[in-house]
This record gives structure tokens, C-alpha cells and sequence, in this order.
């Protein structure tokens, strides 16, 4: 059989999986909503509101889709796979009650608190209650000290004060921030776990799940992990301290209990599994849970993936994942961000990118870019994914950079040292 496909977002992550999808034989006709000018070059973008159900509804009757995968979390936390279930379509995503796993910090730690997943020390608070976290804080008196804010925040939830003075900083300031009102209406405070940070991802069908990639991402916006938090600066894959121990234990300790967890409570896990990990001294914990594919960690898996994404995919929705083989090429890939300068706080939109055409060793997957008249302007914070491989990391990052250099914008920012951490092991 073949599938028409409709693939919702409009960011790297999914330019990744358009390109990915575009591989396979059983692919009949793709379209991505609403998509951006590189999904336009292997799809047909549809000019659609994701957030409205009903629309999408609407555009997969009249289109005759097949299949529908969502790429970001927010229509997965609002509930797109229970709304599109009802409808008897096929859907590549968790429920919203599984969702909840990145949807809702408390809901995550108490899972995992249930059975057994190792992660941070933690205590949740009410939004009226910031008086019994800051004594809470204080009694605990160990810092750094980790603050969370309970919902979906963008990755600007999550503070990290190094003093007391800062911690009740924080908590002053999550009282009156009008752009976490919501997202804080509860807080988790967690204990600070010392280690190297990784992501592994999990495909699952609700039953039974397949490892689908490792990789490390580079979080924070300056150079040597520095300045504020990012959705994402870079990412290579795989991530050598993911090896073969640290991955059993993370499956046998983390993966397996969460999949036959979350099945075991009523709410089977359909979609991609995303571990955030620390590899502490003591083995692996869980720093989150996210619902869907990692942006940029994505963008290094996919090209990696040797097997049909579409064929693992369409198992998966029917429960079928035991049928299909996930392998994976030799070559590592590394991931350089190309960001509007001034991001992740305000920055200016609109700039004329120059050099796309100039690149011949990479892969370059849009993020925020729009199309006006033959030309490729940026449009978002994230701009531009270069995505380049080789033997082995130290050249996947050279010839990453190599190409990095041919493109630029107005006030264009990335990190040079995008897989640094790597080369010390
Ligand atoms: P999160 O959105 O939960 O992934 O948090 C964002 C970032 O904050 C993570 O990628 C870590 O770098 C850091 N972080 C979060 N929780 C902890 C923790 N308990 N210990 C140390 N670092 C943490
Ligand atoms: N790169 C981090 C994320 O996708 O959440």
C-alpha cells in the first residue's frame, strides 16, 4: 500500500521528517501544514491553523490522507491524537494523557516517582503556596537548585538559581510573570543532578518500543554552555557517552518501565518517546520527558536512519512495531544552528539569507525562514539547520563548519563549538 501522508509543523524537526518521509517507496503523496520553504521542496505546504481540529479534519477528508504525523507537542497536549482517533484516523502521536508526560512536570516526576524511574528529588507547589516553596528552598539549603514551571513554557520555564537570593528572585518573579502565569500555576523544585547530558529516543506503538537514536544537544546560547536557554543550538549524533551500558540502563531502567507504565495505567504510548538524560555518577536519570522528536536532536538521527521512517511509522499506528528493523549508518552528524542574533530574547525578522546554493556538503534544513520573491528571508529565532557527517566526529564537525561559513544573514549567530564535548571522550 501506499500513503498519503499529512505531516503537522513547521520548524527543522520537521523539514527533517518531510525529508526522511520523501525516501520512502510507500510514500504517495505528502503535504505538510503549514510547513516552511524547505518542506515546500520535498511536500506540498497546505496553509492550515494546526490548532484548529476541525480544519484538519476538514483538509484529511477532502485530501484523502492516510496518516497523519504530528511533529511538535503543543496539538499533542491539546489533544489532536484523541480528537483525530475519534475519527477513526490514523495518527502518529501520544494522547493527550500520554502526552502529559511533557505536558505537565508533575504529572511526569509522580509517574516516575510510581514506578521507580530514576530522576531528581523533587516536591510540587501550588501557585498560592510560594511562601511553602521558598521555605521548602531554604530548608533543603542546597544550591544550585532547580525551579520548574509546571506546564508547556517553551523551555523558559526552568530556572536554575545558584543562591538563595536568586532562588526567591525566581520565585518573586514567577508570581508576577504574566508570560508563565499559566505554565506556573504549579512549580516542581528538583534537586541539581551533576553529569553529562544526552537524549535517547524511543519509537512506541503502545505495546512494545524500538530504540530510534541517540544525541547530545546544546541548550544554552553561548559558547561552553553559557547565557540563557534555548529551544536548541546544535546537536550531533550519536553521543559517545550514550555507550552501549549507559544505553542498557536506560532502557532496562528508564524506557521499559515508562512504555509497559504508561500502558499499565491506561494510557498506552503511541509516538516518539524523548528521554532527556543526565549520566550522573550513579547512572542515568530522567532531567524530562518530551512527547515527539527533539529539534535539532532530529535533524542528526533522521539522516542517520537507514530504514524506511514511513514503513516504522505506519507500524507503530498499528501496533505492528515488533514487524520492522530500525538500523542506522555509520557516518556521524553534527548540527549547527544558525540563529537570528539577539535570539532567544527579541530579535529582528526579515533578513535576506545569501550562500544557500552555495552548499554542497550538507544537508541544510529550514526552521524559521519564509519565501518572498525568489529569495529566503529569515522568519524566526531559529533560522537554519547545517547538517553535516563524517567517519567520525571531529571531521562530521569540520565539515559541518566548512559550510556553516558559506551562508549568512544580517546579525547571523551560531556556536563554534557545537560537538566540543564529544571529542573529550
Ligand atoms: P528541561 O526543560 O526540564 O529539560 O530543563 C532544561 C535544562 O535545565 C536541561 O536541559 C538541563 O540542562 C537543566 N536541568 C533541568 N533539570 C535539571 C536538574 N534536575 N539538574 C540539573 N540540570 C537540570
Ligand atoms: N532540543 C530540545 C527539545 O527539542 O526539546
Amino acid at each position: 500500500m501506499k500513503y498519503t501522508v499529512l505531516l503537522l509543523g513547521s520548524g527543522g524537526r520537521e523539514h527533517a521528517l518531510a525529508w526522511s518521509l520523501k525516501k520512502s517507496a510507500q510514500l504517495k503523496k505528502l503535504f505538510i501544514a503549514p510547513g516552511n520553504p524547505g518542506t515546500a521542496e520535498v511536500g506540498e505546504n497546505v496553509h492550515l491553523d494546526i490548532s484548529d481540529f476541525n480544519k484538519v479534519w476538514n483538509f484529511i477528508q477532502e485530501n484523502e490522507i492516510d496518516l497523519t504525523i504530528v511533529g511538535p507537542e503543543q496539538p499533542l497536549v491539546d489533544g489532536i491524537a484523541n480528537f483525530l482517533e475519534a475519527k477513526h484516523h490514523p495518527v502518529f502521536g501520544p494522547k493527550l494523557q500520554a502526552a502529559m508526560l511533557e505536558g505537565s512536570k508533575e504529572f511526569a516526576k509522580e509517574f516516575m516517582r510510581r514506578h521507580n524511574i530514576p530522576t531528581a528529588a523533587y516536591e510540587v507547589f501550588e501557585q498560592d503556596d510560594f511562601d511553602k516553596a521558598a521555605d521548602y528552598i531554604r530548608s533543603q539549603n542546597k544550591y544550585p537548585v532547580v525551579l520548574k514551571a509546571d506546564g508547556l513554557a517553551g523551555g523558559k520555564g526552568v530556572f536554575i538559581p545558584e543562591t538563595e537570593d536568586e532562588a526567591m528572585g525566581v520565585l518573586e518573579e514567577l508570581k508576577t510573570s504574566s508570560s508563565l502565569k499559566e505554565a506556573a500555576s504549579k512549580l516542581v523544585i528538583e534537586e541539581f543532578m551533576v553529569g553529562e547530558e544526552a537524549s535517547v529516543f524511543a519509537i512506541c506503538d503502545g505495546d512494545s518500543y524500538k530504540i530510534i537514536g541517540n544525541a547530545q544537544d546544546h541548550k544554552r546560547i553561548g559558547e561552553g554552555d553559557t547565557g540563557l536557554n534555548t529551544g536548541g543550538m546544535g546537536a550531533y549524533s550519536p553521543a559517545p557517552v550514550v555507550t552501549d551500558e549507559v544505553l542498557q540502563r536506560v532502557e532496562s531502567e528508564i524506557i521499559e518501565p515508562t512504555v509497559s507504565g504508561m500502558k499499565a495505567e491506561g494510557n498506552p504510548y503511541i509516538g516518539i518517546l524523548y528521554c532527556g538524560l543526565m549520566i550522573t555518577e550513579n547512572g542515568p536519570k530522567v532531567v524530562e520527558y518530551n512527547c515527539r522528536f527533539g529539534d535539532p536532536e532530529c535533524q542528526v538521527i533522521l539522516p542517520r536512519l537507514e530504514s524506511d521512517l514511513l514503513e516504522i511509522i505506519v507500524a507503530c499506528t498499528q501496533v505492528q512495531l515488533n514487524t520492522v528493523d530500525i538500523h542506522f549508518e555509520d557516518e556521524v552528524k553534527c548540527c549547527v544552528v544558525l540563529a537570528s542574533g539577539g535570539y532567544p530574547e527579541s530579535y529582528e525578522k526579515g533578513k535576506e539569507i545569501s550562500g544557500l546554493d552555495t552548499v554542497e556538503d550538507a544537508i541544510v534544513f529550514h526552521a524559521g525562514t519564509r519565501a518572498e520573491n525568489d529569495k529566503i528571508l529569515t522568519n524566526g529565532g531559529r533560522v537554519l539547520n547545517i547538517v553535516g557527517s563524517g567517519k567520525s566526529l571531529e571531521s562530521a564537525i569540520k565539515n559541518t563548519y566548512k559550510e556553516v561559513a558559506k551562508i549568512d544573514f544580517e546579525k547571523a549567530y551560531y556556536r563554534s563549538d557545537i560537538g566540543a564535548k564529544g571529542l573529550r571522550h
